[in-house]
């Protein structure tokens, strides 16, 4: 609350014992929803050493997750999606729900400190599972610009879809953060007998897509332009097999297309990042790609889940999976000869649950 209207109060109530102590309960109230502008983006020749990301909040939770994150200290963060559970195609509902986010100290305090990059996924997105079919996806992404205050100049307002890249660091020392948008024109999924991950198998339909074409020749772009390193951020997981759950992999002509692109447009020092399934783990593809391709997934900031045991995955590249609160910690080391960068899960204490350290020079193409 501003000094005039503290003034404007005191000429409306008396100042007494008791009445002191409306005011300072009424200050306290106020004082808990002050206006905070989100941290400014990093600058765009700033040196990343350190990006944090996670994705999955219950909005409706605690998330003290975020005080052991912003003691990361990061360049930025990075949300992969299910931000907030809205559920539903009452954007008034939605709104709601985003507010109940807005109103978390924690998260207030990490979007002022430190940078944030976002996308989206089914929850966020308005509905479960959901793709281009749901029917509020246009006001649904206004609700989403909205919340996370995404500028009015930027090019994610000039087109249907929240995707997203942005490139920092100087030549030699360059990130490209590109932030996938899998929900706003992906195709449904076809359904079969229920299995331990969902009740979804894999499409070979060619008329099926993930990104939608207008996403894809954007990615094609993107790959096109110079970095040393490239973190995809893709809410559901890219690499894992199909197990019923929702991922690339029911869609394999469009993972396979990806995983093209990549080779054809010679992008070098792909990983991605994922979220979505209320577990971590870190798969990686290493035959019959450029390079071996690492799929980091983090999730959930605030949720723990219930079964507490992996789907399949023939990909996994670590044995350890972490089912608790988590979140992902790419650590770049720019220094030397041998620039590397160290893939991280970390549990809400800090404690490494999962780790991989990789050199850039090996995730080049031939
Ligand atoms: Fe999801």
């Amino acid at each position: 609350m501003k000094h005039s209207s503290m003034a404007v109060m005191k000429q409306i109530v008396p100042v007494g014992p008791l009445s002191a102590l409306f005011l300072i309960g009424i200050l306290m109230a106020f004082s808990s929803f002050p206006v905070m502008t989100p941290a400014q983006p990093p600058e765009q020749d700033q040196v990343l050493r350190k990006i944090v990301f996670g994705s999955c909040i219950q909005q409706d939770l605690p998330t003290p997750i975020f005080f052991t994150m912003a003691g990361e200290f990061p360049d930025l963060i990075l949300f992969l999606g299910d931000n907030i559970y809205a559920d539903t195609e009452d954007m008034t509902e939605m709104r709601a729900k985003y507010d109940r986010l807005n109103a978390n100290a924690d998260f207030r305090k990490l979007q002022s400190r430190f940078p944030i990059m976002a996308t989206w996924d089914d929850h966020d997105f308005g509905v479960n599972d959901g793709g281009a079919d749901y029917p509020q996806r246009v006001s649904s992404e206004q609700e989403f610009l909205r919340f996370w205050q995404v500028p009015a100049d930027s090019s994610v307002r000039k087109r249907p879809g929240v995707y997203d890249a942005k490139i920092f660091g100087p030549e030699g020392k360059r990130v490209q953060i590109i932030l996938l948008d899998t929900r706003y024109f992906r195709s449904p999924l076809r359904r079969g007998e229920r299995r331990i991950g969902g009740p979804y198998v894999p499409d070979n339909d060619p008329a099926k897509t993930m990104l939608g074409e207008t996403q894809w020749r954007w990615l094609e772009q993107e790959l096109k332009k110079p970095a040393e390193l490239r973190l995809i951020g893709t809410s559901i997981q890219f690499l894992p097999e199909a197990r019923g759950q929702e991922g690339w992999g029911n869609l394999p002509l469009e993972h396979q297309r990806l995983i093209r692109l990549i080779a054809e447009t010679k992008a070098a020092g792909v990983i991605f990042l994922s979220g979505d399934r209320h577990w971590a783990e870190l798969s990686v593809l290493s035959q019959k790609v450029p390079y071996p391709l690492y799929d980091l997934t983090s999730s959930s900031f605030n949720q723990i889940h219930p079964r507490g045991t992996p789907t399949e995955n023939c990909f996994r590249a670590d044995e350890r999976t972490y089912h608790r609160e988590n979140y992902g910690v790419v650590r770049i080391d720019w220094t030397g000869a041998k620039p590397s960068v160290t893939l991280d899960v970390k549990d809400i204490e800090a404690g490494i649950r999962i780790e991989k350290q990789i050199l850039i020079r090996d995730l080049q193409p031939n």
